[in-house]
């Protein structure tokens, strides 16, 4: 069996010229953000990739998925885009039980552990009882986080501005990661940037230039991490009715910020 491989090769960018990054590969386990201003055309890429585009789309990309047994790639992507809707009329458990029986899983995955993780992810916890459509935008995206981590055989994820999702975004990126899939993220939000291994960055429609995390970078990344932490507190706290105030908020002391 060949190992699972995307290969993009470019295309041009809006007006018509060669983008500057000619070939992009990822293999298993890859991360990759996609960065660049609002209409420099990340979207049109994570679409290029889900299509498995052969020079049919206004780019004229060409994008290869070797290592999956599905025609042209039939199957191996699993989209969270930022309109994301259950259209089917029953509740989460018949769901999860659906979707498993149909990629012939054992059953050993319940819809319990699915809606277990999905409410890692959100504030109002899902019951599997709850009907699908009766969910909140974040739930729903929370419950299709934890069915494509714990019942989705595709190994390609693509995820689109995560940070509009209305779930805590960094723990979704985290739980996506480290299960030996390719996962790429359009993304505005830095921390989410530097959670990849790599970066794309789009410019006029092309893909411009591709940076590889370094120790500086790394160290941002933690940095950061440690404010968003704070802030994810701070927001829970405002949330649940609390005051700000002495100990209301307990966070290790920063350099940077307020005591609490
Ligand atoms: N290489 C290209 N050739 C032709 N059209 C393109 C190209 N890249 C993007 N476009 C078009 O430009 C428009 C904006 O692109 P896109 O929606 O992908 O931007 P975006 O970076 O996702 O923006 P946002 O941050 O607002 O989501 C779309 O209509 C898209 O089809
Ligand atoms: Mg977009």
């Amino acid at each position: 069996m060949i190992p699972l491989q995307v290969t993009i090769s470019g295309g041009h960018d809006r007006s018509g010229r060669p983008e500057r990054v000619r070939r992009l590969e990822l293999a298993a386990g890859d991360t990759l953000a996609v960065v660049g201003p609002t209409g420099s055309g990340k979207s049109l890429l994570l679409s290029d990739i889900e299509q498995a585009a052969e020079g049919d789309t206004p780019s004229g990309r060409q994008v290869a998925i070797a290592g999956w047994s599905g025609r042209n790639g039939l199957g191996a992507v699993a989209t969270l885009s930022q309109r994301t809707n259950f259209l089917m009329d029953t509740d989460v458990r018949t769901f999860v039980a659906v979707h498993a029986a149909c990629l012939a899983k054992d059953g050993t995955v319940t819809a319990e552990a699915v809606v277990a993780l999905a409410n890692t992810l959100c504030g109002e916890p899902i019951r599997p009882a709850d009907p699908l459509q009766g969910l909140s935008g974040g739930q729903t995206r929370a419950l299709m986080i934890a069915d494509i981590a714990l019942i989705s055989d595709a190994p390609v994820i693509l995820l689109d501005e995560l940070e509009n999702a209305g779930i805590d975004k960094h723990k979704a990126l985290a739980t996506l990661s480290a299960r030996g899939k390719i996962i790429i993220t359009a993304t505005h939000d830095p921390l989410l940037v530097l959670m990849s291994r790599r970066r794309l960055v789009m410019r006029g429609g092309g893909m411009s230039v591709l940076h590889e995390i370094d120790t500086a970078e790394a160290a941002w990344r933690d940095r950061l991490s440690g404010l968003d932490a704070l802030l994810q507190q701070v927001r829970d706290a405002l949330r649940d009715g609390d005051r700000l105030g002495p100990g209301t908020v307990s966070v290790p002391a920063c350099s940077c910020c307020p005591e609490t």
